[in-house]
């Protein structure tokens, strides 16, 4: 079969094919924990469920314009107003199938072949396959001092005649690293002066801890002409726990924002009108389901990182924001594909591997499940890779006997 270079070029989205072996295994029996997850357990909001229901009542689900509909629209540029304080205009705004079509759809309308697009690594699954989607040069950029705050000269270096973008995902998936404000002024102000867009991807921006304060780009970005290269990205997906019903967006100048509706005209039309009358209700609706996902994710987290510290062998980063944490497994195993797999084929633990986000050696954990989860799954880990805890382990009325060494 003759497949095309790009098609030959893409993985399957190693987190996606995660939760489909959890599904398959869960299904069969198994008592499985999934750590990999990258979506929150609480309920939609019910803002967003009436607002949807009442109109699936109508009967009348009908093409919506390929940028959102001007419900949708309004409800973005107030919700930059009230977390950017910026007053954008409806022509600014394109509301996508999910945060990843926004982005997706951004690096189209931006990126020419063999260009580059340079992220901090770790990164997100996606965002390498994205810019080879659109023949360009992914550039990953480990920070050179070994954590994971970005310094501009990481950045910096990595600059070139090709390069054409710069992808900023703070707070981050998979670290939960919240970047400096320093580094945030930096970037926007380089991207500027160096004529790069530059794609803040703000997904996990509400949803960070230990009273930390959101940044917000807008506030260092000289440009506020429709000149701008900046490009802010945000949904609903982690923060209302809506990741099903798939709905994003970008606020962009008014120029870019047109070419990627055309853009986006042609590859799926319009969101569903239900999903943004489901997007446009929680916008609108009462904000405190956001704060009460925030403080659960904010104990978890610490719930997380206390079991994990009590690994002799694991290193772990405090997450400042996000539902993830990343930790340094090396001491146990090097090669974070094989250790995944094999807390899954020994305890039924699925952890996202962190070959996956360009940094082996670590794994993903993600504290958006229950807080028994959380535990037990980490208890189950900690048995199999610590050989001096006990030779047995009850998984429900289930003993598993420790074989390997
Ligand atoms: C950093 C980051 N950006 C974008 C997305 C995509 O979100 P959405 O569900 O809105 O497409 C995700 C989802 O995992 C993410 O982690």
């Amino acid at each position: 079969m003759s497949i095309s270079q790009i098609g030959r070029s893409i993985g399957e989205s190693p987190t996606l094919k995660l939760n489909e072996k959890a599904a398959i295994l869960r299904q069969k029996g198994d008592p499985i924990i999934h750590l990999g997850g990258g979506e929150p357990k609480s309920k939609a909001p019910i803002d967003a469920i009436l607002a949807a229901s009442a109109h699936l009542n109508t009967g009348e689900i009908r093409y919506t314009p390929a940028d959102g509909t001007i419900d949708m629209k309004k409800a973005i540029i107030r919700y930059t107003e009230e977390y950017y304080n910026r007053l954008v205009e409806p022509e600014n705004v394109m509301a996508s199938g999910g945060a990843k079509q926004a982005i997706m759809v951004a690096l189209q309308a931006v990126v020419n072949p063999q260009e580059e697009v340079i992220f901090p690594a770790p990164y997100w699954v996606s965002y390498p396959d994205m810019v080879k989607l659109c023949q360009g040069i992914p550039v990953p950029v480990l920070p050179e001092d070994g954590t994971f705050y970005p310094r501009l000269q990481d950045i910096e270096q990595q600059v070139g005649s090709y390069t054409k973008a710069v992808i900023i995902n703070s707070p981050n998936n998979p670290t939960g690293a919240m970047y400096s404000e320093q580094f945030i002024a930096e970037i926007v102000e380089f991207c500027e002066k160096r004529d790069l867009y530059l794609i803040m991807d703000d997904i996990y921006h509400r949803l960070i801890f230990d009273n930390r304060k959101m940044i917000n780009c807008y506030d260092y970005a000289k440009d506020r002409t429709e000149n701008s290269k900046l490009i802010v990205i945000n949904g609903v997906s982690k923060q209302y726990a809506m990741t099903g019903f798939r709905i994003g967006w970008a606020v962009a100048s008014k120029k870019l924002i047109n070419v990627m509706s055309n853009i986006q005209s042609h590859q799926t039309s319009g969101p569903s009108v239900l999903l943004q009358k489901a997007a446009t209700g929680a916008l609108n609706g009462l904000q405190s389901c956001v704060e009460n996902l925030r403080i659960t994710l904010e104990n978890n987290r610490n719930i997380m990182i206390d079991r994990l510290n009590s690994f002799e062998g694991v290193k772990v980063r405090q997450p400042d924001g996000t539902f993830y944490c990343f930790a340094d497994f090396s001491a146990y195993e090097k090669d974070s594909m094989k250790l995944s797999n094999f807390l899954i084929d020994k305890v039924q633990v699925l952890t996202v591997p962190g070959i996956a986000f360009g940094l082996d050696g670590h794994l993903r954990l993600s504290y958006c499940g229950s807080v028994k989860d959380i535990t037990e799954g980490i208890e189950r880990m900690k048995w199999a890779l610590d050989l001096n805890s006990p030779n047995e382990l009850y998984i429900g009325d289930r003993k598993l006997v420790r074989d390997w060494t």
